[in-house]
């Protein structure tokens, strides 16, 4: 990265709190944007600053990411893909960064495999329900009673709550530890970069130099 100019504004990142954060920091190393203050891990600081390129960055969690993107709180923000689709909010996607990949699925046990074939009114569990319903209403047209949970999902077919749940699956032994299958497949995820709409044409060249790095870093590696 080229070094700023004094009348530069600061472009400011949210990156999702945790592994996803990790990643991205270690990405953006690799392409010549470092902020030393965030490696301390006894910090209680929210916000970190890179002087030398005029950038900011903060952590946020997931579902925050993109609402503070939206607004210009942030110019730019590193959620994964299921929170992009969950929170729907006006941001540009511009970038697949390959890592954190999993797979958005409908589980349950074998037996609920009938249950979707007949187009039956199934309860779904899920931590995404608006990703649940554009699957079941408007891409199977099934008309489904879906109920929000906020975590441990699989506990749903196990205790009753719901016959199949929407989920996230990485390596699938979750799934496995609690007598569970992938019964359908809704779409791949992986880390995203968003860019607040304003700022893509403001912050046009800082960005696309930006983009460009970062993806001829991936296609080195
Ligand atoms: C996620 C997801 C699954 C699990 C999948 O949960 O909701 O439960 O990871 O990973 P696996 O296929 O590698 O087993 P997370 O750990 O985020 O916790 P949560 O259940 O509280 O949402």
């Amino acid at each position: 990265m080229n070094k700023a100019t004094n009348d530069m504004r600061y472009l400011t990142f949210a990156l999702c709190k945790g592994r996803l954060a990790n990643k991205t920091l270690e990405l953006l190393e690799q392409i010549g944007i470092t902020c030393e203050e965030m490696k301390d891990p006894s910090s209680r600081k929210l916000i970190f600053i890179n002087e030398e390129l005029k950038l900011k960055f903060f952590l946020a969690k997931g579902p925050d990411v993109p609402t503070y993107v939206e607004y210009g709180a942030a110019d730019i923000g590193v959620v994964g893909k299921d929170i992009i689709m969950e929170e729907n909010r006006k941001v540009y996607e511009v970038f697949d960064f390959g890592f954190g990949k999993c797979r958005m699925c409908v589980c349950g046990p074998a037996t609920a495999k009938d249950l979707l074939q007949r187009h039956d009114m199934i309860r779904v569990a899920s931590k995404y329900p608006k990703i649940a319903k554009d699957y079941f209403y408007n891409r199977k047209h099934q008309t489904v009673d879906i109920i929000k949970l906020n975590g441990s999902v699989e506990l749903g077919p196990i205790v009753g709550l719901s016959d199949v749940i929407v989920d996230i699956v990485e390596t699938g032994s979750t799934l496995r530890e609690n007598g569970l299958d992938v019964l359908e497949e809704i779409c791949p995820l992986s880390a995203r970069m968003i860019v607040n709409q304003v700022s893509m044409k403001m912050e046009a060249d800082r960005i696309q130099r930006l983009l460009q790095s970062l993806k001829e870093e991936n296609r080195e590696k």
